[in-house]
């Protein structure tokens, strides 16, 4: 019975906070061609298999009978030659270069005019920084990249612990964050929309669970995502938020997370300061509800074992005030 529950959770899982992470629903030129080499592959490797499959068949069929069909010399030779290593040869080194040409084109530098990000992977999650002509941070977040559609983005991929690789399939192919380097890697999103990204470089127990959303959105809507994130937090309002602006500080919340225009400067863990305007908290784990953000808070552990968040001691009030705070954050 336990298989079948497990079976059944394994169905559902999914479907509990699911987004779209498809290669082969391309949102990007990048992703285009990686797809078009993905499809050549599948086409290929159907008419082998369906041509084996009718000799397979054929071969059986003839079988059958008393006396074989022998093919002469000559014929049986020409079938190995041309069969078992011309066209293996020839449909091998099509893919190959195929898949060489793609390469180099994906590697190649963008075009004028690109954002410019720099991403950093953390054990597990992702640090996300928004750079002007001169390398200066002008905004900081956390698991959710915003971008305009249509404009080239190029990344600057850095790790702060263990190797990571950012992967977006609707976007680009992988590339690792390597510690002590910077990759690079550029695309340019042609349709709007979330899209999924996955840490794809096992990087301990939550690996399964890195995940980020990039929202591809118009201009306009962009510049005035970026623009609040590049303000500073509202102050408390109310005598709720003011509390729960008290319990972080007492908790010592501050000694890790940012929030910009209070004392907290902490760097060892995502930068609070526009928590509440992210679509998903740790890592793409849940949904940033006050149900699932109280759930993270009293116990970090429960749902991602191994996050280096303590467990904290709040009691009901405690907590209530904090939430109202994080979610005044917008
Ligand atoms: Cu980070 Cu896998």
């Amino acid at each position: 019975n336990a298989f079948y529950v497990g079976m059944l959770l394994m169905l559902t899982l999914p479907l509990a906070y699911a987004q779209s992470q498809s290669a082969i629903e391309p949102a990007s030129d990048q992703a285009k061609g990686i797809s078009y080499i993905w499809w050549s592959m599948f086409w290929v490797a159907l008419v082998i298999f369906v041509a084996v499959m009718l000799l397979l068949g054929w071969g059986l069929w003839k079988g059958r009978s008393k006396k074989p069909t022998q093919l002469s010399y000559l014929a049986s030779r020409n079938l190995v030659v041309i069969a078992g290593v011309a066209i293996p040869l020839i449909t091998v080194l099509c893919l190959v270069g195929g898949s060489l040409m793609l390469g180099r084109s994906l590697s190649a530098q963008p075009p004028d005019g690109a954002l410019e990000v720099r991403i950093t992977g953390w054990m597990w999650w992702w640090q996300i920084e928004y750079l002007d002509d001169n390398n200066k941070v002008i905004a900081t977040t956390a698991n959710e990249l915003h971008i305009p559609v249509n404009r080239p983005i190029k990344l600057y991929l850095e790790s702060g612990d263990v190797i990571h690789s950012f992967w977006v399939p609707q976007l680009h192919g992988k590339t690792d964050l390597i510690p002590g380097r910077t990759n690079s890697s550029w695309f340019e999103a042609n349709v709007a929309g979330t899209f999924r990204g996955q840490c794809a470089e096992f990087c301990g127990l939550q690996h399964a669970l890195m995940g980020f959303l990039v929202v591809a959105e118009s201009k306009a809507e962009f510049q005035s995502w970026l623009k609040n994130q590049q303000s500073e937090s509202q102050q408390p309002k109310n005598s709720e938020t003011l509390a729960g602006q008290q319990v972080f500080f007492k908790t010592g919340c501050q000694q890790c997370h940012t929030i910009r225009g209070t004392d907290a400067a902490g760097t060892a863990g995502p930068d609070l300061t526009h928590l509440a305007s992210r679509e998903s908290i740790a890592a793409v784990t849940r949904k940033n509800s006050r149900a699932h953000l109280g759930g993270w808070i009293a116990d970090p552990n429960g749902i991602k074992p191994g996050a280096k968040m303590p467990l904290s001691q709040l009691n009901a009030k405690q907590l209530s005030n904090l939430l109202d705070y994080l979610q005044s954050l917008d």
